[in-house]
């Protein structure tokens, strides 16, 4: 495990694979989807991604809604599949994405300890508040910020730069968490502190500034960090 953090005031984290499983959406409709329900939520997400870089560098931004649609049209005709009403099944299940199990508890750890919480996602602000209402978490954060405040999609330094200014905590002071390796590198690069919650066991990534840590999951946050 990784030293601990010290001199935390506020922790901010990613919410797509960070607090909330995206896999929970095509593994609610494997009644539909079948053994093609892993392929297609694996394509879902990475295109999903691909289409927020694509956009922000041609300048064509537009909501993780349509994003994710656009993502999902796309792996949908790329495995054949065709179904009446499963498009909009999924994207409705999309805002119900399951927390992961350990998420609760922790944010409720956290808390207890004084420590401010944020989420800083990609996430359009209903998408944002659907899945944190669906999973009773509405209670527990100081702060939930969507890109949709500064018209860009992550890795955009002005993204990070929102959660500074609208916790009004300086960037050492805050803890980033994220999954998405890039996201953890990039929020390093930034000026957060930031531990990689490396859930999918990935390698690390190639671009600049290396996290401070790394942790399997969610559940040592509120050991590992510390006013
Ligand atoms: C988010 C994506 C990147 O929540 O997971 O911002």
């Amino acid at each position: 495990m990784p030293t601990q953090l010290h001199n935390i005031d506020a922790c901010v984290f990613d919410a797509y694979g960070t607090l909330f499983d995206f896999n929970s959406a095509a593994s609610a409709a494997r009644d539909e989807l079948g053994e093609d329900w892993q392929r297609l939520s694996d394509l879902w997400r990475l295109k999903q991604l691909q289409y927020t870089w694509l956009r922000g560098l041609a300048g064509h931004h537009a909501e993780f809604w349509q994003v994710t649609g656009d993502a999902l049209d796309f792996a949908l005709a790329t495995l054949h599949i065709e179904r009446p009403g499963l498009r909009d099944r999924l994207m409705d299940l999309y805002l119900q994405l399951a927390a992961y199990p350990e998420v609760p508890a922790m944010l409720r750890a956290l808390k207890d300890r004084g420590m401010k919480l944020a989420i800083l996602s990609n996430g359009s602000p209903p998408m944002l508040a659907a899945v944190v209402r669906n999973s009773g978490l509405a209670d527990v954060f100081d702060a939930v910020l969507s890109v949709e405040e500064v018209g860009v999609f992550k890795p955009h330094p002005s993204v990070y730069a929102l959660a500074s200014q609208r916790l009004g905590t300086v960037p050492a002071r805050i803890c980033f968490l994220s999954s998405n390796g890039w996201d953890a590198h990039s929020a390093k690069a930034f000026g957060f502190r930031v531990l990689w919650c490396n859930r999918f066991g990935q390698a690390p990534e190639r671009i600049p500034a290396t996290p401070d840590g790394e942790i399997e999951d969610l559940s040592v946050l509120p050991e590992m960090v510390c006013r």
